[in-house]
Formats: C-alpha cells, sequence, structure tokens
C-alpha cells in the first residue's frame, strides 16, 4: 500500500506495510535520523516528531494512519541553515544533552512555545514529562527555554 505524507515540506510516498512505526519510515527510507529509536513504547521521548504541528513518538505512529498529513522533524528546524530562536537559545545557555535525547526536546520545546510563548518555570517542567534525560540534565533546559519566554 502507498501512503503519501509531506515530510519537511517535501512529498513522500512509502510503500511499507501500514503498520510500520513512522521512526522507521523516517530513519530508514529517508535516513532523516534526528528522531531517535530508544524506547520504542512511547515512553522516553526520543522519537518525537510534529505531525500536521502536534508532537507525537513517532514510534507509536503507524505509516497506514499518515496519507495526507504532514509531519516535521528535528531536521527542519534551522531554515536555510540558520538555527531556531530555541536552538540558539539552547546554545548560548551551554545545554550539553546527548544526541539522543535531544532532538525529541527540540520538538516538544517548539510546538509548546507556540502554543504558550510567555510560559513560566513550572509550565516549561510539566511540557518536558514525556521527554526522558537519563543523566537528568533538566535544569539548564528549563534555564534557556525561561530565557526564550522572556524575550516574547
Ligand atoms: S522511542 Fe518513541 S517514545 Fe521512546
Ligand atoms: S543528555 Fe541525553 S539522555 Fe541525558
Amino acid at each position: 500500500m502507498a501512503t503519501n505524507i509531506l515530510i519537511n515540506g517535501e512529498a513522500h510516498v512509502s510503500t511499507r506495510e501500514p503498520m510500520t512505526p513512522l521512526l522507521d519510515v523516517l530513519r530508514e527510507e529517508l535516513f532523516l535520523t534526528g528522531a531517535k529509536s530508544v524506547c520504542r513504547e512511547g515512553i522516553c521521548g526520543a522519537c518525537i516528531v510534529h505531525l500536521d504541528g502536534q508532537p507525537v513518538v513517532s514510534c507509536l505512529v503507524p505509516v497506514g494512519t499518515l496519507e495526507g498529513r504532514e509531519v516535521r522533524t528535528v531536521e527542519s528546524l534551522a531554515a536555510e541553515g540558520e538555527p531556531s530562536p530555541l536552538q540558539q537559545v539552547m546554545e548560548e545557555h551551554d545545554v550539553v544533552q546527548c544526541g539522543m535525547c535531544f532532538p525529541g526536546i527540540l520538538m516538544t520545546l517548539t510546538s509548546f512555545f507556540r502554543e504558550r510563548p510567555d510560559a513560566g518555570r513550572d509550565e516549561v517542567k510539566a511540557a518536558l514529562v514525556g521527554n526522558i534525560c537519563r543523566c537528568t540534565g533538566y535544569e539548564r533546559i528549563v534555564d534557556a527555554a525561561i530565557a526564550l519566554a522572556k524575550r516574547s
């Protein structure tokens, strides 16, 4: 079965079996490896992408449900090589995260700030509840996020 999906603004036709996770389509068909395959149970948040603008755990989204829908991955955040404001503020605050957890964190916070650009510290923390950093490096992430909120 062919499934037509818009991925980072480009049309893509996947011919994978309908229950194939979106995560595998992204990584194996398009080599978009920003979304990570970690728990594959919807728990860790490492695979978060945006589906029609909303964050989803791509390990639990069957490709067969995506006909005509729009997916954006962490690779789409930097426009023409320029980091997004969120990416910039993370760099300014020396947020040093690994490549396993951070792409999902960026995708969660990107959609969160669209809805709540002036969010407070507790709201940012609550937004990150589905993103697990095993090193517990949350404080700098929240500091940076709050700095971004204060600029709004
Ligand atoms: S790999 Fe999808 S939530 Fe962990
Ligand atoms: S820095 Fe990525 S899991 Fe902790």
